[in-house]
């Protein structure tokens, strides 16, 4: 068996570097415990990948905030600093078919029929305001009746019974028109979900690619050899042979099941939900598994897993399509929901045509906001001064109504319909203001000065 697990992984990771890498030993609970210190570090402008090794009621290590970092997220996918959507986009394009196998260790342990009961696994309760302990790093696996081809999703889950998952498909991506096309068909739809796996196959995961694009191969992709896959006993479906754990089951189209509410990505405690069932026929898990938690709410991590994948795409779709755009940028400050663009514009309406494309081809962006190249789109207040001395409301401001955006948007009707808002604060035609400048001789004064000031 090839590394593809996640303890290959956080071996080999840990090895090479040991200060990423925060093992806390102090006994913590279930409840909020892991979350208050994923904040607390992240306060004090800390993000390691952190492993819980005496966690009460827990069976097995807990691990988490692995995508908390960027810089981590570049060295898993063995980029140069800098490089991370060119290197997540160059393997996400040489996609590879799976390699299925007979035997891997998520076949370590199989309870089916009687011996199904979830209740024994580990969640985690995340906030004070969610409805209780949650699957927040849950991949959906299904396939289309006819090809096999596969899709995979995240969606957050909560234990209804021994058997049975609460969970949500509000993104309305793949999955939600997997199940309509069941339902249509008047059959369930067989579903795995995967819960703890190699970080390439959970990037993978997030990607949101066209219908029938299976993400499985795009995680062989970024792994650079086929993910292997084993198939679950009941329905026969591909999952990760080397996955922690993986629950079987189906969600009836007709059945409802009650979850949220759950601290989102928004920053927000939202009971927006579709409120599926998954009943759960089989658990596999492998023999050393251990427990790997995705920190919810507007954490780093939430929102850089929900993210790479799709600043890369759109990073990539805006530089070839728009010459003039040099750099883009979504900002943590706007959760999903905003992205800076900087242009060195040739001609005028450039910056427009821009951001009307990404508002075309990014569902969740509902503010986008163009600069000059010389501002820097990673730095919150630079966009906002940009705004501030650049941009002129009534000439500068495009809003389009009606769109489909994110439920888990507050602001948005509970579908998610949303307006978008396009603000060119480039300098424009006739802009006419010099930039403060300070001479270079001034600035290495400046900078022995400082430095022995502090
Ligand atoms: C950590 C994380 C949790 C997510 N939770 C949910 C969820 O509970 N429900 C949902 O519909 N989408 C959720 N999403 C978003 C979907 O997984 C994402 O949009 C997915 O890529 C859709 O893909 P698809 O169009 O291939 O189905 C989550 C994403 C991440 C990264």
């Amino acid at each position: 068996m090839s590394g593809q697990g996640l303890g290959d992984f956080l071996r080999g990771y840990e090895a090479a570097h040991p200060d990423d890498v925060c093992t806390v030993e102090r006994p913590v609970s279930l409840d909020q415990d892991i979350t208050a210190a994923v904040w607390e570090l992240a306060d004090r402008g800390r993000h390691p990948l952190l492993r819980f090794t005496r966690v009460e009621g827990a069976d097995r290590e807990v691990v988490t905030n692995l995508f908390a970092s960027r810089p981590r997220i570049e060295r898993v996918l063995d980029a140069e600093p800098g490089e991370l959507h060119n290197a997540y986009q160059r393997r996400a394009a040489a996609a590879r078919p799976m390699a299925e196998v007979d035997d891997g260790p998520v076949l370590g342990r199989i309870d089916a029929g009687d011996r199904v009961d979830l209740s024994g696994l580990p969640l985690l309760t995340h906030f004070a305001t969610d409805r209780g302990p949650y699957i927040t790093s849950g991949i959906v696996v299904a396939e289309d009746a006819e090809g096999g081809r596969g899709n995979l999703s995240y969606h957050r889950s909560v234990v209804a019974s021994p058997t049975s998952l609460g969970t949500s498909l509000h993104s309305r991506g793949d999955l939600w028109r997997l199940l309509q096309d069941a339902a249509a068909a008047g059959r369930r739809l067989p579903v795995a979900m995967v819960i703890g796996a190699h970080p390439l196959f959970m990037l993978a995961a997030s990607a949101r690619v066209g219908f029938g694009v299976d993400e499985r191969e795009i995680a062989g992709g970024l792994l650079g050899e086929p993910l292997e896959v084993v198939r679950t006993p009941r329905h026969g479906l591909r999952v990760p042979a080397a996955a922690e754990v993986v629950l079987e089951g189906e969600i009836d189209p007709a059945a409802e099941e009650d979850e949220g509410p759950f601290g989102e990505f928004s920053g927000y405690s939202s009971d927006r939900s579709t409120r599926n069932r998954i009943d759960v026929c089989t658990i596999m898990q492998r023999r050393d598994a251990v427990w790997l938690d995705v920190v919810g709410g507007n954490s780093h991590e939430h929102l850089n897993l929900g993210r790479v994948p799709r600043e890369a795409e759109m990073i990539a779709k805006l530089k070839d399509r728009f010459g003039s755009v040099t750099a883009a940028h979504y900002p943590s400050s706007g959760t999903h929901f905003h992205c800076y663009v900087a242009v060195d514009q040739r001609r005028p309406g450039e910056a427009r045509q821009a951001l009307l494309g990404l508002l075309g081809w990014d569902p969740y962006l509902k503010t986008v906001v163009a600069v000059d190249a010389d501002v820097d789109v990673t730095s919150d207040a630079e966009v906002l001064w940009a705004l501030a001395t650049h941009f002129q409301p009534d000439r500068d401001m495009i809003v389009i109504d009606g769109l489909p955006g994110s439920a888990l948007d507050p602001s948005a009707d509970k579908q998610g319909t949303t307006s978008r808002l396009a603000l060119d604060a480039t300098r424009g035609e006739g802009f006419d203001a010099q930039r403060i400048e300070i001479s270079d001789a001034a600035r290495t004064v400046g900078r022995q000065i400082a430095d022995r000031v502090v």
